[in-house]
């Protein structure tokens, strides 16, 4: 939630789905607020109809942060299908990508027109001859060639998503088999029907472990297994410490931001590679059971 002046109104996550609680979310809103900003981490989309129902009553705008849930549905719609300000991103590590660069959907003319112009420099071009600037515009255009590159792979978002989807069937089937499941890891939340799987993020027990997550991961390399972190809870980051946020605030992200570990997903992956991850996770967590 962005309320007027700099500082937002931050919401904590629901542990399960690791997406803003929107619970919490409708208790943060004050009279100044003036937008509700959801991320749908990994591509999970929050509860759309509730999500809109608290922007309706409340009168607010939302800005949806659909970065990674591209390909991603709600009730069989697609996200930025509906809604009202719903902005993707295509970097390189994105499901479809252009290499850098996103869109942004808007449902009415008047404000796409206005984008449109804050895109490119606020010109508006008429006709073959004629130019006006009537705003101060920035330079946020998607070049030719990124174009070319993300209108390239639009063509396979849907085998990506349903290839993503598998994957993380084999990493619910590898977990239910091995032992980390016994050894308190925690998995993400099974759908199948909405998420694009943009990510497979495990939470370690490390209460129960004799290494840090930073250990964890070390390990992983050495079996040639990359890893990464998203995300660390973002109010500890030293600019919103120095506005006041510490630790204590919001729990759950703080956990989570703690304790999570991104493991590999991506399309080229073989179920054999899943196993390999998941045999490499239980390994590392039975070595070090405290
Ligand atoms: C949740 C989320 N929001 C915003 C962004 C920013 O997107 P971009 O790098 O295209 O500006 C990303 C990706 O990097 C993201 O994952």
């Amino acid at each position: 939630i962005i309320e007027t002046g700099a500082t937002p109104v931050f919401a904590d996550i629901d542990p399960v789905t690791r997406n803003i609680d929107l619970d919490l979310l409708e208790k943060a809103i004050t009279p100044r607020t003036k937008a509700i900003l959801p991320v749908y981490l990994s591509g999970l989309p929050v509860d759309m109809d509730r999500l809109y129902g608290i922007a309706r009553d409340h009168k607010l705008r939302v800005i949806e942060d659909a970065a990674q849930a591209f390909g991603s549905t709600w009730r069989g719609k697609k996200i930025g299908s509906f809604g009202d300000m719903v902005s993707f991103s295509f970097h390189a590590n994105k499901n479809v990508t252009s290499i850098e660069g996103g869109a942004l959907v808007l449902n009415n003319e008047e404000e796409a027109v206005l984008a449109q112009k804050y895109r490119l420099q606020g010109i508006t071009r008429t006709g073959f001859d004629g130019m006006d600037c009537d705003l101060l515009g920035g330079k946020y255009n998607l070049t030719d060639v990124a174009a070319r590159v993300g209108l390239g792979q639009l063509k396979h978002v849907g085998r990506f998503t349903e290839k993503r989807r598998e994957l993380a069937r084999a990493y619910f089937e590898s977990f239910a088999n091995g032992s980390a499941v016994r050894s308190g890891v925690q998995l993400p939340v099974q759908n199948f029907t909405d998420s694009n799987w943009h990510m497979f993020q495990i939470a370690l027990p490390l209460e129960r472990l004799s290494l840090t997550r930073s250990e964890f991961m070390g390990q992983m390399k050495e079996r040639g297994i990359g890893t990464g972190v998203h995300y660390p809870a973002l109010h500890l980051f030293t600019l919103y410490r120095a506005r006041g946020f510490h630790e204590g605030m919001f729990p759950h992200a703080e956990k989570y931001g703690a304790s999570t570990v991104t493991l590999p997903l991506f399309t080229q992956m073989t179920h054999d590679d899943v196993t390999r991850v998941v045999q490499a996770v239980d390994e590392i967590c039975a070595a070090h059971a405290i």
